[in-house]
Formats: structure tokens, sequence, C-alpha cells
């Protein structure tokens, strides 16, 4: 049986995540981080990203230090670049496989966690499902162990939004100059938010949230961004198309959710949708992706598809933020 938890979300993670001189102790969200070190965060990454087919970039950064992923929410991705990031950096990496843990005899994430910082860990990588898991975790972890957050519900995904930014960045050059239209479930995307964080952040042209009105995200929420029901009105011009997976695993009940066939007429990313987007415009994803649901195949895999490099880049990104939080515990 599992233990019964109850966590709460708050608005002062960003507070809970920086160090008394500003610098990154935690990685919760985006929501909060300064321009500056949202910018300094993706030029650490781009030192890590290497030529396709090149060696893969190392370093001796994290000798010593001790990582710890504990996915408790399936993930390919996320925990395989996490995984290499940090031992391409020197740590010591514990992938702690959740379904022969002991949390499945009902102990309790923090007793997880306490048994892991016993053992000298230093950095401890969580996904979960509950909203407000990792800043819990992070109120009641000792000074020296550092969180970051991979992916917490429907609320943030910041390694996800910083990879997302530094592809945009790489393709697109100025976020000034772009109009960006994230694509589908927005209502339950923790990806949506934390890009749409981040783009607001570096100041984009234009970003617009394109999605069903079932799975619109409230008015109120991003107040910075257009909300769109109609696929070409959102499509048109856009620099960047960011398709979404639609969430079934957080949507209670599918009533007035498009059907497969009817979602990928009206809301899927086809190369015949693409030709009202600006010329030139790429096309993202953040994985796993449901082909023929929300993008098309062929598409998928075309010159205008971005999502490889994303995957790539995924690696920079959490090297770049383990090296970061790393080198703020040499303070402590
Ligand atoms: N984009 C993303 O978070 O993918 P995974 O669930 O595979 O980690």
């Amino acid at each position: 049986m599992q233990a019964i938890e109850v966590f709460s979300s708050s608005n002062n993670e960003a507070n809970l995540q920086l160090n008394a001189d500003g610098s990154l102790r935690h990685l919760l969200t985006l929501k909060g981080l300064d321009r500056s070190l949202l910018v300094e965060l993706l030029d650490d990454a781009e030192r890590f990203v290497s030529p396709s087919g090149g060696a893969a970039a190392r370093s001796r950064s994290l000798a010593g230090r001790t990582v710890a992923n504990l996915f408790f929410e399936p993930s390919t991705r996320t925990r395989a670049s996490f995984d290499l990031a940090g031992k391409r950096l020197g740590a010591d990496v514990l992938n702690l496989d959740v379904n022969t843990s002991s949390r499945k005899k009902g102990e309790s994430i923090l007793d997880t966690i306490h048994t892991l910082q016993a053992m000298q860990v230093d950095i401890m990588v969580v996904r979960d499902a509950s909203v407000g898991v990792p800043a819990h975790i992070v109120r009641h972890v000792n000074d020296h162990v550092s969180i970051l957050n991979a992916g917490e519900g429907d609320v943030s995904h910041p390694t996800q939004g910083l990879l997302d930014l530094l592809t945009i960045r790489q393709r697109k050059g100025k976020f000034e100059d772009l109009t960006v239209a994230i694509v589908g479930d927005i209502m339950h995307s923790r990806v949506a938010r934390s890009a749409a964080q981040g783009l607001n952040t570096l100041g984009v042209g234009e970003l617009r949230l394109v999605s069903p009105p079932v799975l619109a995200p409230d008015p109120d929420e991003m107040p910075f961004a257009s909300i769109i029901d109609n696929l070409d009105d959102g499509l048109r011009d856009a620099d960047v198309v960011m398709a979404l997976r639609i969430q079934r695993e957080r949507i209670g009940s599918l009533d007035g959710i498009p059907a497969i066939d009817e979602y990928f007429a009206k809301y899927g990313i086809s190369t015949e949708r693409m030709q009202s987007a600006a010329p030139g415009a790429i096309v993202m994803h953040p994985g796993p992706m449901n082909r023929g649901i929300e993008i098309e195949s062929a598409l998928a895999d075309s010159p205008a598809s971005a999502i490889t490099q994303q995957v790539a880049n995924g690696v920079a990104v959490r090297m770049a933020v383990l090296e970061r939080v790393s080198r703020a515990m040499d303070a402590y």
C-alpha cells in the first residue's frame, strides 16, 4: 500500500530555487527566473552541444558528486538524458527503479529521499505526477542537496522548457522577431507552461496557444499569450510550431475531446497545414509523439522538423543545469 501524501502547490518556487546571491540552487520552475540567468543557462548548454555523429561532449566537473534519478512517472528522454548528462560530467549516477523500490511497499516519498540523502546523494532529479512534490522535497532536504524538477504534474518541466528555448534559438535566432504557436492539449501540458514562461521572459514577439476549447488553459493564467481555437488562424505566419501530445493520463473524462480522426483533421500538424506558417517555419514536439494524431509522420521526419535536435539538446541542457547547481554547492 502506498502512503497517502498531500503536497501543496505555491507561487514561491521561484524564490526557493535561488541562493541569496541569485545563483541556481535547485531547478523547480522557469517562472520567475530572470532573463540573464536563462540566457546564461542556454549559453552554458551550447558548450555541450556536439555535432551530430561526433564525439559526445564530456568534462569532469561533477567528479565526486552523486546524482540520483527518481522518476515516479514514466520517461524515456528526460531520464536517459539526465543519466547521460551526469555520467558525461563524471558524476556517479543512481537510477532508482521505482517499480522495484520500497515505494511499492508504502514508503513515503520523503523517507525515500532521506534514505538517499543518508547515502550522500548530492543531486536528486525528480519526476512525479503530483503538483508540489519538488518544492515539498526542497523544504525537507539538507542544505547540501539540490533538487531538479524533471516533470511535475501539469505545471512544470523546466529542463524541457530550456531545451525548447535552445532549439528555437539555434534554428531561428532572436526571440523578439518570432511568432510561436503551441498546439494541442495546453490545459494539461507542463511542457507548454514551461515553454511559455521561458518564451515570455526572453521577449518572444508573439505567443499563441492553439487548442480545442475543451483543452484550452484558463485565460488568466498566461495573459501574455493569445488563446486560439482555429488551427489555421493559429499557424498563420508562425515561425515555430510546437505540437503537443494529448495528456490522457491527466484527463479525468474524455467527454468533449475530439476522437482521434477528428482531432487530426482539426488540430493535427501536417505538411499541408504548415503551408499557412511562415516560410522556413520549424515544427517541434517534446515527445513521446503519437504519429498521425497530433503530428503527421512524414512532417515529423522532414527537414522542417527540429525534434531530433530537441532530443540532442536535452542532454546538453541537463549537463548545463547539473554543472551550475554543482558549482553553487561548492559555496556551502
Ligand atoms: N519530453 C519528455 O519529457 O519526454 P519523456 O516523458 O520521454 O521524458
